[in-house]
């Protein structure tokens, strides 16, 4: 029996939550509290439940009505203030909000900023150069001959397109391609900047390399210039212990292993000790030297007078071992969660 009223009371609530005006309420009323509305009948029911069952019958069914009125007078109240009965708040304004979802800088981006940052406060400028580039800046200035092997096709994304594209120069003419380095801006700094000068750029390059764990056809360097008189590798090893304390801590060390590019005499290659994976270990993060003095001829500098260094890093590679990050693919799937933690 008391299913009978449970009903009933849900019905009642349904009807009442629809009502929008004085006339619906009247209606509303009619059916439910008038003279011959539900609750008078159930009143009247109570007479026939068997004698065990009346009283807690007789107590539901008193319950039901004056929650019923109940309801009904706040209803009546809501709409003689003006309001219409579905635009009752629904907000629970006491509530505590929610944080709103920021997004974030890609650890990239982020490892970036944090160079433009070490190395402005060495005294580097920022400098940028176009991504599409022609053979004389990405070789020929920076004294690669036709013939090396760095030129091969296999190892760089030359663009089918003859002819000038907008935004590379074509000083030298020849093909043009995804720059392979940012030595390229080197070149374009000096041909536009009188000596002395410090700069370092930022930015994509493109080698068609099998994608795995620590190879990408697209990946981002640090390359840096300083240009000045008097200049040796001590100012160079000085610059990059500098760099090694600011970027990973005191305890980092730098070890430079000689080497050998086209537009450095002496070349090195770059190690850093660092922690990979609870261990320190050595690893290789790019090359540097003295600038080579074929170099300053190409951009009309006088290499009696200037002297300078350079060097060029892998900015996934700084990355990855400040994070713990294990493989390079990671970095540009985009996938949020990955992306979030850093
Ligand atoms: N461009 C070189 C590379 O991509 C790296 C490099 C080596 C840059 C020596 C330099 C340098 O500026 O001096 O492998």
């Amino acid at each position: 029996m008391l299913e009978k009223i449970e009903e009933l009371e849900r019905k009642a609530q349904t009807d009442l939550a629809a009502v929008t005006n004085a006339e619906e309420l009247e209606q509303f009323r009619i059916k439910y509290l008038g003279t011959k509305g539900s609750v008078k009948n159930l009143m009247g029911m109570v007479k026939e439940v068997p004698a065990d069952q009346r009283r807690v019958f007789g107590q539901g069914a008193n319950a039901f009505r004056q929650k019923l009125n109940e309801a009904f007078d706040q209803c009546k109240a809501h709409i003689e203030a003006g309001g219409a009965a579905d635009d009752k708040p629904h907000v629970d304004v006491t509530e505590p909000g929610l944080p709103p979802r920021l997004g974030r800088e890609h650890v990239i981006t982020h490892t970036i900023n944090d160079l433009v940052e070490i190395f402005g406060r060495m005294g580097f400028d920022v400098a940028t150069g176009p991504e599409v580039e022609d053979e004389y800046h990405n070789f020929v200035a920076l004294n690669i001959p036709e013939a090396h092997p760095a030129r091969d096709p296999l190892d760089n994304f030359y663009l089918a397109t003859a002819g000038a594209i907008d935004g590379a120069s074509t000083s030298g003419g020849g093909a043009h391609l995804l720059r392979s380095q940012t030595s390229t801006v080197q070149i374009r700094v000096m041909e536009n900047t009188q000596p002395p000068l410090r700069v370092v750029a930022m930015g994509r390059v493109y080698r068609p390399d099998e994608h795995d764990a620590t190879h990408y056809s697209m990946f981002h360097q640090v390359e840096g210039l300083f240009v000045d008189r008097n200049v040796s590798m001590v100012d160079l090893k000085t610059t990059l212990i500098q760099f090694a304390h600011a970027y990973l801590g005191a305890e980092a060390e730098v070890k430079l292993v000689p080497s050998y590019f086209p537009f450095t005499e002496p070349s090195a290659e770059l190690y850093l000790k660092m922690h990979v994976r609870g261990e320190r270990d050595w690893l290789e993060v790019g090359g540097c030297g003295m600038v080579d003095p074929a170099v300053f001829e190409a951009v009309g500098y006088d290499p009696e007078e200037w002297t300078g260094f350079a060097f060029g890093l892998g900015i996934e590679r700084l990355a990855m071992h400040k994070y713990g990050i294990s493989d390079i693919r990671w970095l540009f799937e985009n996938d949020v969660r990955f992306l979030r933690q850093f």
